[in-house]
């Protein structure tokens, strides 16, 4: 059986990937600093898998308290890395936390894996990478953009990072996934997206808002050049997103990568609008949002959508979960947590 360090694994997208990885028999290891998740989250990932997993509360830039973890898991063949900080806004008020927090963590991750021989790494990367693209939908031969906010930059350099270690450690095995907009939760509800304060991301705006924990959605930006005018996004299952994973680390534990590092689009292929959004959640869980248009959110590209043929030939990954599926799951989600 695999053992597998997954950082972040109490986190939105983490938590998902422990239970898909424990209802396929790997064995897991948690570490989480709990600065945007629960240590609950465990007991929920406890009551669905079955399997409560070793977790340890560190943070991945105190270095002496990742050594000391390393050594109380012996055996360790792979890791996914998650945990990174993940606003944008907070991003650009606060860089250096950002650029500590991110890529710190993940030289004090490589350096371990290095002196102990592990190899196979799992990367959260993001369709942020590519910025406004010039061509839709966007390939991962898709030029890189100039970052919008420290926080875009970090998953940039973070990949150049594991691309210039691949490249002078040749054992060295990495699968980058680069995630459009991740929403949703697991079909139990008892896992899911857990905001902090005032959400940023458009689904948990919405929920909230349906739960009367806001009084009103804005719909950011009404004058692009799309379908009915607001800005269109490639949504994806998080349940989807963390088969992905599932995927990734068998083509690492499998010797099937062409190349030392990889990197693949991780989406739908399929284009939504704001508006589409808000309306199919309205219908699938039958009420009516409070929405207002608003003037555009700034830093806001105004599409991307994957091209998915990559990972769906090359990694033999598809999505399988329609936006219907992705908002009644959230609203239940919701509607659990608030009650
Ligand atoms: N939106 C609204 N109202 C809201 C929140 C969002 O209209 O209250 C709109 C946004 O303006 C955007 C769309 O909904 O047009 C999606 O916004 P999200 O914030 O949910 O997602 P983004 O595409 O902005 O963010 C994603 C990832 C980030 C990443 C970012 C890079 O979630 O991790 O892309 O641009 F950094």
């Amino acid at each position: 059986m695999a053992k597998v360090l997954v950082t972040g694994g109490l986190g939105y997208i983490g938590s998902h990937t422990v239970v898909t990885l424990l209802q396929q028999n790997f064995e897991v290891v948690i570490v989480d600093d709990l600065s945007n998740s629960q240590a609950s989250v465990l007991d929920r990932v406890e009551q669905i898998s079955g399997q409560r997993p070793p977790f340890y509360q560190l943070n991945l830039c105190d270095e002496s308290a990742v050594e000391q973890m390393f050594d109380k898991e012996p055996g360790i063949d792979s890791i996914i890395h998650f945990a990174a900080s993940k606003a944008v806004g907070e991003s650009v008020a606060k860089p250096l936390l950002y650029y500590k927090n991110n890529l710190l963590s993940l030289i004090h991750l490589l350096e371990q894996m290095n002196q102990r021989g592990i190899t196979d790494f799992v990367f959260s990367s993001s369709c942020t990478v590519y910025g406004q693209p010039d061509k839709l939908p966007v390939t991962e031969q898709s030029p890189m953009k100039p970052a919008e906010s420290p926080y875009g930059n970090t998953k940039q350099v973070g990949e150049q990072i594991l691309q210039d270690a691949c490249r002078a450690y040749p054992s060295l095995q990495v699968i980058a996934l680069r995630y459009f907009n991740p929403v949703g939760a697991h079909e139990s509800a008892l896992i899911g997206e857990l905001p902090t304060g005032v959400p940023n991301n458009l689904v948990p705006f919405i929920t909230q808002t349906a739960a009367g924990l806001r009084p009103q959605l804005k719909v950011f930006g009404q004058d692009y050049d799309t379908p009915d005018g607001t800005a269109v996004r490639d949504y994806i299952h998080v349940v989807d997103l963390a088969e992905a994973h599932e995927i990734a680390l068998r083509r690492l534990m499998n010797d099937k990568q062409k190349e030392n590092f990889e990197f693949f689009n991780i989406g739908t292929g399929e284009g939504h609008s704001v508006l589409e959004v808000v309306k199919t959640f309205e219908k699938v869980n039958d009420l009516s949002l409070n929405y207002e248009l608003a003037d555009r959110r700034p830093g806001d590209v105004e599409q991307v959508y994957a091209d998915t043929h990559y990972a769906n030939t090359e990694l033999g990954w598809k999505a399988t979960r329609n936006l219907e599926e992705m908002l009644t799951s959230a609203w239940k989600w919701q509607k659990r947590i608030s009650q």
